[in-house]
């Protein structure tokens, strides 16, 4: 059995996440930890009933890591908490699946290198659904044919989400840019602002939409819009726990979802 530590087990995600962690042969929930429902039984915080689990305060992760001994921890918090919880985990010895969203690159730095110092391995990705795995692939290939076009992404989350614009239309950004050899990003836009040969980013925020991320290509004449649509977050959990499998049984370093799915 491959014990699991679940940071923000008390969230959206962390609820699912252990949802699919009971529902596994190969993995076992041995703790929870969060900043609310200290002391609770997280079977019954979830509605899953009694699991003899009880939320650690997050406070004390190195404690609760220490009791527990996982040998992966999956953190889906914030990323000023989750920087600390990946600090400690990799401290501990214990590897990483890490779904947060939202790092500025210094706190992705100090990430890595507690990651790398410590010899754990650590899968980082801002979105762990296969679909949007693929979709990143197919940006690169639209970008590739069709660098010169007006490019625009546009996402779309629920109300509460805290970052923006989402890990995962950054990482599209990314994907276009490096494959266009560097593009500049500009974040909306307001009065005059003339379009220029940048990747234009926006970000929608209402109700309870789980996430949608489209691209534009824009030429004379045509576009394209390459379109990812989650209807549900157990395609996020799904792949997370996926992912704690995986990193479970590989040597060292960092790897991204897409090194779990095998996708070149
Ligand atoms: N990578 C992906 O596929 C993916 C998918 C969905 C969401 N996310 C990201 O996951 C994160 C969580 O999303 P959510 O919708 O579950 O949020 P949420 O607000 O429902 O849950 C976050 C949980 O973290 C807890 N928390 C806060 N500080 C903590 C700490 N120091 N240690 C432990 N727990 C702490 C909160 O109390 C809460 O229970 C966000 O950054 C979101 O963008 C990533």
């Amino acid at each position: 059995m491959i014990k699991i530590a679940v940071t923000g087990a008390c969230g959206r995600m962390g609820g699912l996440i252990i949802e699919n962690i009971l529902k596994s042969d190969e993995l076992q929930l041995v703790c929870a930890i969060d900043i609310t429902n200290i002391g609770k039984d997280i079977g019954e915080v979830n509605g899953f009933g009694k699991l003899d689990v009880l939320v650690a305060d997050a406070n004390n992760i190195a404690s609760a890591l220490e009791k527990s001994k996982p040998d992966v921890l999956i953190d889906f918090t914030i990323a000023t908490a989750s920087v600390k919880n990946v600090v400690e985990s990799a401290k501990h010895k214990v590897n990483l699946v890490v779904g947060t969203t939202g790092f500025t690159q210094e706190q992705r730095s100090i990430m890595e290198s507690a990651i790398i110092e410590n010899g754990v391995s650590a899968v980082i990705s801002p979105n762990y659904s296969i679909g949007v795995n693929v979709f990143w692939g197919l940006l690169a290939e639209a970008a590739k044919r069709l660098g010169d076009y007006d490019i625009e992404i546009i996402e779309a989350h629920h109300n509460k989400k805290k970052d923006a614009p989402s890990g995962t239309a950054v990482k599209a950004a990314q994907v276009i840019s490096e494959t266009l050899g560097g593009k500049e990003y500009v974040y909306g836009r307001e009065g005059l602002a003339p379009r220029g040969k940048e990747i234009g980013i926006h970000a929608v925020r209402g109700g309870d939409i789980v996430g949608d991320h489209t691209v534009l290509f824009a030429g004379d004449g045509e576009r394209i819009e390459i379109k990812h649509q989650a209807h549900s977050r157990q395609a996020f959990a799904k792949g997370a726990v996926k992912a704690a499998k995986w990193v479970a049984g590989v040597k060292s370093g960092i790897y991204e979802m897409r090194d779990v799915l095998g996708i070149e």
